[in-house]
């Protein structure tokens, strides 16, 4: 039997960390969804393709292949990010990355122990029949700290202030833009990471995954 599972939220809420682990926990297949945005804005950044050039940029995300995930540091940049967040609100680029997102909940959801994806729009858009949903959020000054303490970890120098400002701008365009905007499904269980540790954040998704199953 497989599941699906969802979970979204802003930049710095926890959503990769509790994916990690529940990945682990259940043997499930993972897509970071905001990875095929950010590889996409690397590749046109690379190719000189401009942020506004829906048309182009939905070509270079068609085009995306294993190599243009390797974990290099420009790809989790800030800068990248923004760029990320820019050119996912163009429509060509959205159809794009949609498709290969509804492609892969498809395939891994009817084989193995299933899946999860990770993003802004997954519980709305990519899987609304997923079968547990989460909204991962927390303060913007809690997220901009934790972004701080691991871009530093990776010996990336940043000020916190302008990472706040970064991420709250990020945020807003995440959120108002008109296709698939960053919301919590109404049937998601929202979690308040600001105060809680990791351990309680992955306890607390542990008990809604396990009565899903149970329910599966
Ligand atoms: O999760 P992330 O910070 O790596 O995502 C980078 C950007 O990609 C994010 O600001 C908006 C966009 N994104 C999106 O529009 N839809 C998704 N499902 C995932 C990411």
């Amino acid at each position: 039997m497989s599941i699906i599972v969802a979970i979204d939220g802003p930049s710095g809420a926890g959503k990769g960390r509790l994916a990690q682990a529940l990945c682990d926990k259940y043997d499930l297949a993972f897509l970071d969804t905001g990875l095929l945005f950010r590889a996409t804005a690397l590749k046109a950044t690379l190719k000189g393709v401009a942020v506004d050039d829906d048309k182009a940029l939905a070509d270079v995300a068609k085009s995306l292949c294993d190599e243009d995930f390797e974990p290099i540091n420009e790809l989790r940049s800030e800068i990248n990010g923004q760029v990320a967040s820019k050119i996912a609100v163009l429509p060509k680029v959205r159809a794009a990355l949609v498709s290969y997102m509804k492609k892969f909940a498809k395939t891994n959801g009817n084989k193995g122990d299933g899946a999860i994806l990770d993003g802004r729009d997954i519980g709305t858009i990519i899987c609304p029949e997923a079968d547990v949903k989460f909204f991962i959020t927390a303060t913007p000054e809690e997220r901009a700290k934790r972004r701080v303490n691991e871009l530093q970890n990776r010996g990336i120098p940043v000020i916190f202030e302008e990472v706040l400002q970064e991420m709250t701008r990020r945020d807003r365009r995440d959120r108002e833009r008109k296709d698939s905007p960053l919301v919590a499904a109404s049937d998601a269980i929202v979690v308040d990471t600001s105060k809680m540790s990791i351990a309680d954040v992955v306890d607390k998704a542990v008990k809604a995954v396990d009565k899903a199953l149970a329910c599966a």
